[in-house]
């Protein structure tokens, strides 16, 4: 496995918005390279506890190795749609101090070129975050519907090119599937009649297909609602975003959680009756300051949201 670091986004900012009972349990659903998970685990008691998720298998397999020796941390190699499960095997129903997920790719993923994530390396069309399980992108792009792909470029891309390229990707599969991301990139670059000097043209589309290709907006609806039923009085959830998709969900649903319910019409209720809404907001939106993203220029588009379980 190639060693490719991992430059963690908003490190302080998470965990001291995370970190709300030194003993009590937490859950990092995007362990990465680790590095919200080890200022978690530097701040944490002896009697604390911490999951650590990930999708990947090379996150888990480093993550093994680099704290082998640490028993206060446990690893699930899984979707972290499935944190419900993870943390009720665990008895941790109801339980949990603290909830983080860092959305996205991880460096490692981006730069190693047999992922296939990128544009910038050439390797196999894959981009799966998990190599073993669902459709690689060249397997996707090979069967998808034509007005599906459409809707995937523009939705999850932002792409006004989207029906060209969508066009482009179409006729070419005719002579079998498209095997690299250089040959797709060399496909939407062809395709695309005006150019964005700040941005390669595959930028948008490679994004739109990576999200489709791993169920990304799926997975984080279903973990921010599991995420809510495991979080206990008191307890936190920490989520950053990457792009405004993403954003615009843990925006809703940290706002709808967070909103009392409206009265129900017709049934005379003291407001003291009413269901209090689950969560509370902790302060506003967090960006990178200018000084992290000129160190790390991958933080640029980083939004954090934090939210408090109060009932
Ligand atoms: C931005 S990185 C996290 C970096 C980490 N916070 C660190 O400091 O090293 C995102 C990680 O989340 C994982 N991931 C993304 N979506 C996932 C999902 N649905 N389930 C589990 N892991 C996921 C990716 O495989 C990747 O390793």
């Amino acid at each position: 496995m190639a060693t490719f670091k991992h430059t963690t986004v908003l490190l302080n900012e998470a965990v001291d918005a995370l970190l709300v009972d030194s003993n009590g349990f937490y859950i990092d659903g995007t362990f990465g390279r680790g590095g919200h998970s080890s200022l978690i685990l530097d701040r944490l008691g002896s009697s604390g506890k911490l999951m650590a998720v990930d999708r990947d298998p090379d996150a888990i397999e480093a993550g093994r190795a680099r704290f082998r020796n640490e028993s206060r941390l446990c690893f699930r190699h899984s979707e972290f749609s499935r944190i419900g499960e993870l943390a009720e095997e665990m008895g941790w129903k109801a339980r949990v101090s603290g909830v983080l997920l860092d959305l996205g790719v991880s460096s490692p993923q981006l730069d190693a070129a047999e992922r296939g994530f990128s544009f910038m390396h050439d390797g196999p069309l894959d981009m799966r975050m998990n190599p073993s399980a669902g459709q690689s992108a060249s397997e996707w792009l090979q069967t998808v519907d034509f007005e599906k792909l459409v809707r995937v470029l523009k939705e999850y891309g932002e792409e006004r090119f989207a029906r060209r390229i969508a066009t482009a990707i179409v006729e070419r599969r005719v002579d079998g599937p498209i095997e690299t991301t250089s040959e797709l990139a060399q496909i939407i670059d062809a395709a695309i009649p005006v150019r964005d000097p700040h941005k390669h043209p595959a930028t948008r589309s490679f994004q739109a297909i990576r999200i489709q290709v791993n169920s990304e907006l799926d997975e984080v609806r279903k973990a921010l609602g599991d995420a809510l039923d495991l979080l206990a009085v008191g307890g936190r959830l920490v989520v950053i975003s990457f792009h405004s998709l993403e954003d615009r969900l843990v925006k809703r649903f940290m706002r709808d959680s967070a909103r009392p319910k409206p009265m129900p019409k017709g049934i005379p209720l003291m407001e003291s009756q009413q269901d209090k809404p689950p969560l509370k907001l902790v302060g506003k939106a967090v960006k990178p300051s200018s000084e992290e993203i000129a160190a790390n220029p991958r933080s640029r588009s980083a939004v954090m949201r934090v939210a408090e379980r109060v009932a």
